[in-house]
């Protein structure tokens, strides 16, 4: 499957309100913004929302550049990058995140995905990236390994939940 990088745009409202059903089996993750009537109702006001997100600073927030995975003319996954870290990212969440819708999962996408998103961090400047994933996500560590992640520590974030990995990959 040939995957593309993109800004988010109007053009794939379909498939990429399609992805977010199929999600909502998962729960709705954050970037679908939670409530997907009132996205549906206003996608342009969405994605306005999305691009926007790579110039906005707030107390809690730093620049993230949302793109999405398109393959065969739909939206297939998401990834997003912030430009920094700050306390609450490196505890988790790292530089880098990203989902493949479940109907497209284990055929390539998020290896490709984040491959095509390390020259995309460079770009904005970073040298080395952080992404932090649950010691329990088998498809998640084998998505930063195979991206020459390497592990720097693993830890426990709460009793009740798995213990979190640390991976950096450095930009050359
Ligand atoms: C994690 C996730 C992004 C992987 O997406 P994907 O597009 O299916 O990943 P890929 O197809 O690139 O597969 C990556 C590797 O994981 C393996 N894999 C896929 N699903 C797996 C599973 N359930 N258990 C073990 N390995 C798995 C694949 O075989 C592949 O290994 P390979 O390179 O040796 O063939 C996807 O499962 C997802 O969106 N999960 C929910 C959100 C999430 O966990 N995001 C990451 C947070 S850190």
């Amino acid at each position: 499957m040939k995957i593309q990088l993109i800004s988010p745009t109007e053009k794939y409202r379909e498939s990429f309100l399609r992805g977010c059903r199929e999600f909502q089996h998962e729960g709705l993750p954050w970037w679908s913004g939670g409530d997907l009537e009132t996205v549906e109702q206003d996608f342009a006001a969405f994605v306005a929302k999305k691009l926007a997100d790579s110039t906005r600073r707030t107390e809690t927030l730093v620049p993230k550049t949302h793109l999405w995975a398109v393959a065969e003319e739909q939206f297939v996954g998401r990834i997003s990058l912030h430009h920094e870290l700050n306390d609450a990212l490196r505890a988790e969440g790292g530089h880098i995140g990203y989902d493949t819708v479940p109907s497209f999962r284990g055929r390539g996408v998020a290896t490709e995905m984040l491959r095509q998103a390390l020259p995309v961090a460079r770009a904005l400047g970073l040298t080395a990236v952080l992404l932090t994933c649950d010691d329990t996500n088998a498809a998640s560590i084998r998505v930063i390994e195979r991206n020459g992640g390497a592990l720097r520590e693993t830890r426990p974030l709460a009793t009740n939940r798995p213990l979190k990995r640390y991976y950096w990959i450095t930009l050359p």
